[in-house]
Parts: C-alpha cells; sequence; structure tokens
C-alpha cells in the first residue's frame, strides 16, 4: 500500500501497543522502517510484540509502564528517545472500556476510564513534548465515533473521548507552531480486538455488519493504513483533524444492536 521506507529512520513510541488496533499500528510502523517503542502496564502483553517487531527488522523497545502515572511514562519516553536517540511519532492507544449503564456506574468506573484514556493520552504528550520539539514529529490519538450521538452503556468512555478529541484540536493550534502535527483515528467496530469482544456480543455480530454502509467489520489494517498516512510526510498539512475509519456507520442512525 505504501512504499516500505515510508518512515525510514524515524522512531515512535506507542502505547498501549501491546495488543489490539494499537499493535496493529506498532507492527504497521515497524514494517514501514520505523524502530517502535510499546508501553503498557502488562509487562507480559510487550514482550511477544516487541520481538515481533525486532524480527521486522527494525529496533524495538518494551517499555512497561501504565499511562496514569506520569513518573512510569515519562521514563517510558525517555528510555525510548535513549535507545532510538530521536522521538518522531507518538501514538496514544491505550485505553479501557467496558459496558456499563450510567445509573450503575461508580465514581471510580467513570474516573478510571478517564483516567487511562484522556489524562493518559495527556501525560504522553506532556512527556514526549521536549522530544517532538526537537525536530517536529507527529502525534495521533485514538478516538472514537460513541460521542458523536448518545451511546448507551458507553457514558464514561464518550466522555473520555470526547476529551481526546478536544485534546486533539487544541494541541493542534498549540503545538504546530513546533512542526508537531496532532491528529486523531476514531474507529469504528474493528474484528479481532478487545473493545469488539468486550462490546459486541457474538450474538449481535451480523447485526453490525448487516448496519454497516460498507457491510463489514472493520479491521486492524484499515487503522493501521489509516495511521500509517497520517504519520508520513503525505499528511504534513493534515493538523487537528480526526479521521473517522468506520465504514460510514457513525453516519448511519443504526446502531450496531438495532
Ligand atoms: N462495570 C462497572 N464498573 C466496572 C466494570 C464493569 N464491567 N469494570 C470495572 N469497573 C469499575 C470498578 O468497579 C472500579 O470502580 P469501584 O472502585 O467503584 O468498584 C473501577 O471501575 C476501577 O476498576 P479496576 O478493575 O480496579 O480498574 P483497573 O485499572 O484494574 O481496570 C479497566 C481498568 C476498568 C478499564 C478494566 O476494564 C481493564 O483493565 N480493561 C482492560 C483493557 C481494556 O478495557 N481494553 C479495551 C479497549 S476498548
Amino acid at each position: 500500500m505504501f512504499t516500505r521506507d515510508l518512515l525510514a529512520g524515524r522512531a515512535a513510541l506507542v502505547t498501549g501497543g501491546g495488543t489490539g488496533i494499537c499493535r496493529g499500528i506498532a507492527l504497521a510502523l515497524a514494517a514501514h522502517g520505523c524502530d517502535i517503542a510499546i508501553t503498557s502496564r502488562r509487562a507480559e502483553h510487550l514482550e511477544p510484540t516487541a520481538r515481533e517487531i525486532e524480527h521486522i527488522g527494525v529496533r524495538s523497545l518494551a517499555a512497561p509502564g501504565d499511562v496514569r502515572d506520569p513518573a512510569a511514562l515519562q521514563q517510558a519516553v525517555d528510555s525510548a528517545a535513549l535507545a532510538f536517540g530521536r522521538l518522531d511519532i507518538l501514538v496514544n492507544g491505550a485505553a479501557g472500556n467496558f459496558l456499563c449503564r450510567a445509573e450503575n456506574l461508580s465514581p471510580n468506573g467513570f474516573g478510571t476510564v478517564v483516567d487511562i484514556d484522556l489524562k493518559g493520552t495527556f501525560n504522553a504528550c506532556r512527556a514526549a513534548l521536549p522530544y517532538l520539539k526537537l525536530r517536529g514529529g507527529v502525534i495521533l490519538n485514538i478516538s472514537a465515533t460513541l460521542h458523536y450521538g448518545g451511546t448507551a452503556a458507553q457514558l464514561h468512555v464518550s466522555a473520555a473521548k470526547a476529551g481526546i478529541d478536544a485534546l486533539t484540536r487544541n494541541l493542534a493550534v498549540e503545538w504546530g507552531v513546533y512542526g508537531i502535527r496532532v491528529n486523531a483515528i476514531a474507529p469504528g467496530a474493528i474484528d479481532g480486538t478487545e473493545g469488539v469482544r468486550r462490546l459486541l456480543p457474538e450474538d449481535l455480530r451480523q447485526n453490525a455488519i448487516d448496519a454497516n454502509p460498507l457491510r463489514r467489520l472493520g479491521t486492524i489494517d484499515d487503522i493501521a493504513h489509516a495511521a500509517l498516512f497520517l504519520c508520513s510526510d503525505g499528511a504534513t498539512y493534515i493538523n487537528g483533524a480526526t479521521l473517522v475509519v468506520d465504514g460510514g456507520q457513525w453516519l448511519t442512525n443504526r446502531a450496531l444492536g438495532s
């Protein structure tokens, strides 16, 4: 799809890069020449993906750290920049989710998801800024489409992702002057991910396919290709944008399970 040297010589850190969509993004960036550090709060999620990245032939680093812990995250960012001698790309993918209707959601349940998704994204941006400022770079946030309307049992995530969209636009405005582009991807239902396992029960899967204008769920490659484009020099004038990659699902008024 893209030339193999699209990101040659660059270095990226991908939070949540051990599994799911962000593992797919990490592998795709690596396959296009980028050195990759991945973080997760669970070290056991990191090693297998770090080894896969190494096999692709770029440098890789597994840097455990919870995005909710600014000091641990700073350490992970510092170690990536030290290992690779630079940091050009930050992908903010670490996220938490569960289905829970608002009336049953505890303050800590709401706060935990906001802490991981929204505050975690801010923590990582803040930690990476000194390195990204050196030669310009790219921040890519993983958002969602849940908050474009109202989504039952997803208040906590919708609030966090709406915050990520605001953060994307605000940092684009503030940090553009440093040559840092800040964009986001809003994925739809992506097959084979923890998100779909948690949010889309097997008996509603066919409904979700039928409700999508393209009559299929998304793939991790669909997201990885969008990420490659936004991280590449093909997108040098795109800043503050959220690219929806959902087959057009959000434009319909048919909820996944209806
Ligand atoms: N329904 C309602 N509340 C829930 C919940 C559920 N299914 N799962 C967790 N919570 C609440 C907990 O009850 C707790 O609140 P409380 O102290 O008032 O009881 C709060 O959320 C924190 O839960 P805890 O399990 O202590 O947090 P954690 O940091 O270990 O886990 C989560 C983080 C909650 C996001 C957990 O779902 C998780 O680890 N998920 C894995 C990653 C993931 O979600 N990936 C999907 C990406 S789309």
